[in-house]
């Protein structure tokens, strides 16, 4: 493929140039249609030529593309507006930014900031990206071990699991991090009560907690927050993906008297905040909240378990199905390889997590039909894959 000669080898990519989207239905450019259940990695929230947000970038574009923080913007001021309007209470303010990564990192100086501690404690399992700071929180050995000496002063708690937790807080401990449904590592729910028993903890040492709802949050999981499905919220919670309806954008939005603790200048980003993501930004959230998004995840989510469930008594394959909403992990018992590129030539686009899970992060105005017809050509290339086996021996 001829970006390959360019971009070097640091992806795994698969035979398909897209060129089209609309809802949740991508075409490449030899016109094959697909269902995405992969939205650009959780990005495509709202949909691909999602109505509002093509129309308010294009409005935005005829008034400016830039405008540094340093200088006031309305369009800015809207985004901010609404979002701390739908925010988990006590988080009144924003640092806006361009990436997971990058909420991530903020998020770090502002807890050690505040706290005057260095002592950062994240999850096993847990991923919050690839700059040093988030790396040196995500536990992967695969993606830290090239790249060691790291951030120091990490450590990481069994996720779940709270005696773990409070074993390694010590007093120099500024923060916990976690994601409240683990991603990358294969959707992982935090079992029940462990989020209220991680803020009951924090709460009582005088330690920040961090969400990293990258990937969960936004009404991906049925709920606007992930943290919702547990009535907890936390001190500072990182955002990105598809806050902006596929614009770069990443927010860390935090406790106000926390982000009092920074100086001018002390964290910037020339890019962050720019009005037209922004206005894609406001379009997005309206989106999800008054165009009935997040109930549909919610149904959708419902619906597409169900039809899993179902896969998994005919497929032995199967070990488990994951999930809240339409954030869905499917284990299985071998590698998923040839499932996803089976897949790709039934015209369904789907994500790994590892070597062995299939992940599915449609964009959230996915429909019934699409479900049905993704169920469809699973179980068509799951039979495939078992009379392989049975071939082989
Ligand atoms: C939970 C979580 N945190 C952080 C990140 C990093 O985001 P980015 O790739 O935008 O830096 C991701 C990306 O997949 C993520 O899923």
């Amino acid at each position: 493929m001829g970006e390959d000669q360019f971009m070097g080898n640091l992806y795994q990519r698969f035979p398909v140039t897209i060129e089209k989207g609309v809802g949740a239905h991508i075409w490449d450019i030899e016109g094959k249609e697909y269902i995405d259940c992969m939205g650009g990695y959780g990005v495509a929230l709202v949909g691909h030529q999602n109505q509002r947000v093509n129309k308010a970038i294009k409005e935005q574009l005829d008034k400016i593309i830039t405008v540094h923080s340093s200088f006031y913007n309305k369009t800015r001021e809207e985004f901010l507006k609404t979002l701390i309007g739908l925010a988990p209470k006590r988080l009144t303010q924003v640092h806006l930014n361009n990436s997971g990564a990058e909420a991530i990192e903020a998020a770090i100086k502002f807890a050690r900031k505040f706290t005057g501690k260095k002592g950062m404690i994240a999850m096993k399992g847990s991923y919050h990206g690839k700059s040093f700071g988030a790396l040196s929180l995500t536990f992967n050995p695969k993606y830290r071990k090239p790249f060691e000496p790291l951030v120091e002063k990490v450590s990481f708690a069994s996720f779940g699991d709270i005696e773990s937790l409070r074993s390694l807080i010590d007093k120099d401990t500024a923060f916990v991090i976690l994601e409240p449904i683990q991603g990358e590592s294969g959707i992982i729910v935090a079992p029940e009560g462990f989020l209220q028993q991680v803020r009951k903890l924090c709460d009582e040492k005088g330690i920040l907690l961090i969400f990293d709802e990258i990937q969960a949050g936004l009404g991906r999981t049925g709920r606007l927050w992930a943290c919702d499905h547990w009535n907890t919220a936390p001190d500072i919670l990182c955002l990105a993906k598809g806050i902006a309806g596929g614009m770069p954008m990443g927010a860390t939005l935090v406790r106000p008297d926390i982000l009092a603790s920074m100086s001018k200048g002390e964290h910037s980003s020339t890019f962050g905040g720019n009005p037209l993501s922004c206005a894609a930004g406001i379009a997005s959230l309206k989106a999800l909240t008054d165009d009935g998004l997040i109930e549909n995840s919610e149904k959708m989510g419902k619906i597409f378990r169900e039809g899993l469930e179902k896969l998994k008594e005919k497929h032995t394959m199967i070990r488990e199905i994951r999930g809240k909403g339409l954030m869905i992990g499917i284990e299985m018992k071998f590698e998923i390889k040839d499932i996803l590129t089976g897949l790709i030539k039934e015209g369904v686009l789907m994500l790994y997590s590892g070597r062995n899970i299939l992940r599915i992060l449609p964009p959230l105005v996915i429909s019934e039909e699409d479900i049905t017809k993704v169920l469809h050509a699973l179980d068509i290339i799951l039979t495939k894959e078992e009379q392989k086996r049975n071939v082989q021996g």
